[in-house]
Formats: C-alpha cells, sequence, structure tokens
C-alpha cells in the first residue's frame, strides 16, 4: 500500500472552493475600514440565532470568553460551583475558573462521551446549594442528553448553559444545540465545523434580560458609551471574522452532510475490525454534526505512531482528563474519581473526518487502520 497524506483538517482545500465570495465580504469590510461590531456582527448574530432556532445570539471573542461571558450573565461568581465534565477541551473548565467559580466534575456516559445525567443529582447533592450552574459539553459534534439533565437543573432552579463549542447544527430530539438551555457557548475557531480565520465566539439565549447583560459586558460593561453599571470584559466580535462566518455559514449544512457521509463510510469500513470502535449516535440524537470523528482503539498509542508514520493526520482529544491538571490539583480530585472519563483518555483517537476528504481518503485510512492490527 503506498503512502498517501491524508490530513486531519484541510482548510486550505474549503478556503480553495469559496475564496471568491470570502475576499470579496473581506474586502467590502477593508472598505468600509469598520472593524469591531457594527452590521456585519450584526447580521451574522441573526443568522446564528435562525440557525440555532433560538431568540438572541451574541457575539465575542472566542469560545472560551463565551462560556465566562454566558456564566456571567446567569450570576455565576465567586464562591460559587459550576456542574461540569472532567472530558472536554480545557476551556470548559478554565473559563469556569475565570468567573470566579470552581469547577465540580461528573463523569461521562461511555458511549456518548458526554455528561451522564445519572451522575448529576449526586453531584449536586454533594455540593449541595453550591452549584450555580451546569454546563454540559456537546462533544465531538453531539448533543449531550438534555432533557434529564434539564429537569433535575429545573427542579433545583440552576440554569443549564450548553457548551455547543463542537457541535453548531447538531440536534437533540429535533432541537438544535444552542436553543436547549438558558444559554449556550460556540466557538468558531479554525478548525470548527464553522471556521473564523482567527478567533471568534458567540453566546445564544433565549432569554431577554440574559441577552441584555451579555451586550454589554462584552463591551466592558456599558449599554450606553462611557457609562457602566457592571465591570465586563473586552470580547467584542470582529466584523472581519462575521463577514467571513457569514460566508461561510451557506455552506455549513453541505459541508456537514459530507462529515455525516465520511463517518458513515468509516462506520462500514471499520465493521469487522474488531479492536476499534467507532462513535455511537445516540438515539435522542437526531443531527450529529461529527466535528470529530473519535474511535476507541486497542493500543492506540502504537496505532497513533503508525498511522502518523504514514502521514496520516490524527490525535488525542483529550488525552489528560481535566480533573487530572497540575492546576487543578487545588480541587481534591484523584486518578480513579472518574473512571469513564480516564478510560476514554486511554483509548480514543481522532481520525479525518473532514469535508473536504474523498472516499478513497477514507478508505486508505481504514485499510491503514486494519493493517496496524492484522500485522500485529
Ligand atoms: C468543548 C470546547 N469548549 C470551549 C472551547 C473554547 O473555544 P475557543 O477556542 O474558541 O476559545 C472549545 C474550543 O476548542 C471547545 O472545543
Amino acid at each position: 500500500m503506498p503512502n498517501k497524506p491524508v490530513a486531519l483538517l484541510d482548510l486550505k482545500a474549503q478556503y480553495a472552493h469559496i475564496r471568491e465570495e470570502v475576499t470579496e465580504a473581506i474586502t467590502r469590510i477593508c472598505d468600509g475600514q469598520t472593524f469591531v461590531l457594527g452590521e456585519p456582527v450584526a447580521t451574522f448574530e441573526r443568522q446564528i440565532a435562525e440557525y440555532s432556532q433560538v431568540k438572541h445570539a451574541v457575539g465575542c471573542a472566542s469560545g472560551s470568553d463565551a462560556i465566562l461571558l454566558a456564566l456571567k450573565a446567569f450570576g455565576v461568581g465567586k464562591g460559587d460551583a459550576v456542574l461540569t465534565v472532567p472530558y472536554s477541551f480545557f476551556a470548559t473548565a478554565g473559563y469556569i475558573v475565570h468567573s470566579g467559580a470552581e469547577p465540580v466534575f461528573c463523569d461521562i456516559e461511555p458511549s456518548s462521551f458526554n455528561m451522564d445525567p445519572a451522575n448529576v443529582e449526586e453531584a449536586l447533592d454533594r455540593h449541595a446549594g453550591k452549584i450555580k450552574a451546569i454546563l454540559p459539553v456537546h462533544l465531538y459534534g453531539q448533543c449531550a442528553d438534555m432533557d434529564p439533565i434539564l429537569e433535575i437543573a429545573k427542579s433545583r432552579g440552576i440554569p443549564v448553559i450548553e457548551d455547543a463549542a463542537q457541535s453548531i447544527g447538531a440536534e437533540y430530539k429535533g432541537r438544535r444545540a444552542g436553543s436547549i438551555g438558558e444559554a449556550a457557548c460556540f466557538s468558531f475557531y479554525p478548525g470548527k465545523n464553522l471556521g473564523a480565520f482567527g478567533d471568534a465566539g458567540m453566546v445564544t439565549t433565549p432569554d431577554d434580560a440574559a441577552a441584555h447583560t451579555l451586550r454589554a459586558i462584552r463591551v466592558h460593561g456599558g449599554h450606553t458609551r462611557y457609562v457602566h453599571d457592571t465591570v465586563g470584559w473586552n470580547s467584542r466580535l470582529d466584523a472581519l471574522q462575521a463577514a467571513v462566518l457569514s460566508v461561510k455559514l451557506r455552506y455549513l449544512d453541505q459541508w456537514t452532510e459530507a462529515r455525516q457521509r465520511n463517518a458513515d463510510l468509516y462506520r462500514q469500513l471499520l465493521r469487522d475490525c474488531p479492536q476499534v470502535r467507532t462513535p455511537n449516535v445516540e438515539s435522542h440524537s437526531t443531527r450529529h454534526v461529527h466535528n470529530q470523528f473519535v474511535i476507541r482503539a486497542e493500543n492506540r498509542d502504537a496505532l497513533k505512531q503508525a498511522l502518523t508514520e504514514q502521514q496520516i493526520g490524527c490525535e488525542i482529544y483529550y488525552p489528560i482528563p481535566l480533573h487530572l491538571q497540575t492546576c487543578f490539583a487545588y480541587l481534591g480530585y484523584r486518578a480513579g474519581d472518574f473512571p469513564v472519563s480516564e478510560q476514554a483518555a486511554a483509548e480514543t483517537l481522532a481520525i479525518p473526518v473532514h469535508p473536504e476528504l474523498a472516499d478513497a481518503d477514507i478508505e486508505h485510512v481504514a485499510a491503514r487502520i486494519r493493517a496496524f492490527y492484522m500485522a500485529r
């Protein structure tokens, strides 16, 4: 089998398809010389609100900032705690800390890698009265099982804020990510399904008061220039990013469908490979947008090395669960506290699933994976 490089992500190929439209949009912003917020951002906010089937969308500087701003808009601060999962990108917990609160973790489900609703009640009881928000993550493009989480949260009067950074357009029982909880956080980091030409983020919410607060705290806390009732941040969305994202949004559904086709092909090609488990689509997951295609693999590290040597892009998302990160030692967790997350960190490997892949690329990656196990 000859070596054939397959990138984990190919933004150059994506750009080649949309180059003209994007450069036109960028030129319009350059001609107007208005670079921060303004009409392009307002337009993109309306588009995301419509796409995500939610009343308000408020642009900000990154997905990380979206978490911070959403938590602050719901009153989270010093002395509080926020319940989330230990198996996510670092920002999920890191930006809870920036809000002034302490992250509290509960373990994930093995089949979806998302917050296990069965663990929520116990965690809330253990930190009685302290947890002021629940932050489930829709990991890899699939929604967490939200109904039972919302039910528990409602019974305790706690807002649920979705970390939808990886899951724009995903659906839970027909409801779009971003429209399910009290608020949701999106990232438009270049590697996301809808990626900017730099950093960008968004908070969505059905709540008028929260949206009003968000619009102030992303610009230093003032609704009127130089008048400040609260202290906010500088977390404005650039007009250039909004203009690029508005163009890309037109293509998002077709890119998502390509990701879904690629995922289906992997499932077919790896069905008879007992050392690999392809990711599950949960029954509540009416639209999985496959930001990543993450397998569980026997001898994961050796497989990763073999694929890398053959120039097949692959990555471990995430090798160290958050509760075992050195910076969170003060929280007092230990190895063994969240076995499902720890096992996921030891077994998972993301392989290329981006929309620019040809079937032949997927076939090549699957063949290399199978060959790796046959040679052992
Ligand atoms: C689950 C999750 N949460 C939060 C973030 C933070 O987003 P950003 O990188 O735009 O700050 C990311 C992005 O990588 C993410 O994947």
